[in-house]
C-alpha cells in the first residue's frame, strides 16, 4: 500500500522548484494531486509552468490536476479550496508553499514591498486553511503543512555574508517568522480534531531555479546546499505521520526519524539525512 493512497492534497506553488517537487513525491506515493500557482503555462521552459508539472506527473502514472489563482489577491483565493475539492473530491492535506520574496534591506522595504509579501506568504496560508479546516473537521482529520524558512529565525553571528543575509533575512524573514507561529497555534487548536499542522523549512538552502539570489551563497558555501528531494521526504513524513505542532527543518526531520531520501518518483534511495547536492541543487 502506498502511503498517499486515497489521499487529496492541494500543494501551491506547484508549477516549479519545491512545490513541485513535492507534489511529483507525494503523486508517487498513490496521492491525488491538486497543484496550484497564479497562472497555467506563460513562464517558457525556464521556470516551468503548471501545465508542465501536471503533465509530469500523469505521464509517470500519477493523478495531477491544475487549478491557478493569484494568491496575493483574497478575491482570486477566495474560492481556491472549493475550487480544488470538486477535481478529486474534498481536500484532506493542505501544502501551503506558494511564497515571495522583495530583496530590500530592511530599511528600506516599502509597505508595497512588505503587503505583497504578509500577503502572499502569511494572509494566503491562513486563508486557505481556514477554507479547508471545516471538511477536515467533518471528515475527522486532515494534514496541514506550511513551507516557511531557515530565514524566520536569528542568523547565527558572525553571518556568513552579512549584505545578502540582510536583504534575505529582511522582511520576507518577518514573514515566515509570523507563519511558524501561528502554525504552532493551529496545531494546538486542531488536534483534538486530529488535525495535524507543520511547518517545514529547508534546513539551509535548495537551489530552485528561482532562487538565484541565493545561488552565489551556495557557490560561496556548498555545504549549505540541500537537495530538493529532502524537502520531498521531510514533507511526506509531514503529511503522512503524526508529528502535531512540529516545526521543523528538512534535514533534522529525516535524521531524526531515520528515513532515507528517495528519488521523486520514489523508486530510488538516494541516501540519508547527509545527502548532498551539487551547486545546482541537484543530488
Ligand atoms: N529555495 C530555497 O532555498 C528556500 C529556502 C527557504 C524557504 N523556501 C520556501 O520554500 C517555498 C518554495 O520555494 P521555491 O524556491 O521552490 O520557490 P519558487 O521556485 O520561486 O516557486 C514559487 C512557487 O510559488 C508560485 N507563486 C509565486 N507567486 C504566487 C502567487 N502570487 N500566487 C500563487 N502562486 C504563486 C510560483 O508559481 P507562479 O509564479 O507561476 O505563480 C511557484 O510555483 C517557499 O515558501 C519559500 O519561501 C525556499
Amino acid at each position: 500500500m502506498q502511503k498517499c493512497e486515497g489521499r487529496t492534497i492541494l500543494v501551491t506553488g506547484a508549477s516549479r522548484g519545491i512545490g513541485r517537487a513535492i507534489a511529483r513525491r507525494l503523486a508517487a506515493e498513490g496521492a491525488s494531486v491538486v497543484l496550484s500557482a497564479s497562472r497555467s503555462g506563460v513562464h517558457g521552459s525556464l521556470l516551468g509552468t503548471l501545465d508542465e508539472a501536471v503533465d509530469e506527473i500523469r505521464a509517470a502514472g500519477g493523478k495531477a490536476r491544475a487549478v491557478t489563482a493569484d494568491l496575493c489577491k483574497p478575491e482570486e483565493r477566495s474560492d481556491l479550496i472549493s475550487r480544488a475539492s470538486e477535481l478529486f473530491g474534498p481536500i484532506d492535506t493542505l501544502i501551503n508553499n506558494a511564497a515571495g520574496a522583495r530583496m530590500k534591506l530592511p530599511s528600506q522595504a516599502t509597505h508595497e514591498d512588505r503587503s505583497f509579501m504578509y500577503e502572499l506568504n502569511v494572509n494566503a496560508p491562513i486563508d486557505l486553511a481556514q477554507q479547508a479546516i471545516p471538511s477536515m473537521r467533518a471528515r475527522g482529520g486532515g494534514w496541514i503543512l506550511n513551507i516557511t524558512s531557515a530565514t524566520a529565525r536569528q542568523p547565527a553571528l558572525p553571518y556568513r555574508d552579512s549584505k545578502t543575509s540582510a536583504l534575505v533575512i529582511g522582511a520576507y524573514g518577518a514573514t515566515k517568522a509570523a507563519l511558524d507561529r501561528y502554525t504552532v497555534a493551529l496545531a494546538h487548536e486542531l488536534i483534538e480534531h486530529e488535525i495535524f499542522v507543520n511547518a517545514l523549512a529547508p534546513t539551509s538552502i535548495v537551489l530552485t531555479q528561482a532562487a538565484e539570489y541565493v545561488r552565489d551563497i551556495g557557490r560561496r558555501n556548498p555545504d549549505m546546499v540541500e537537495p530538493v528531494e529532502m524537502m520531498a521526504e521531510a514533507a511526506l513524513e509531514l503529511c503522512t505521520g503524526r508529528h502535531a505542532g512540529l516545526v521543523t527543518f528538512s534535514r533534522d526531520l529525516v535524521h531524526s526519524t531515520g528515513g532515507k531520501v528517495h528519488s521523486l518518483d520514489g523508486t530510488r534511495v538516494l541516501g540519508d539525512a547527509f545527502l548532498k547536492a551539487d551547486i545546482e541543487g541537484k543530488v
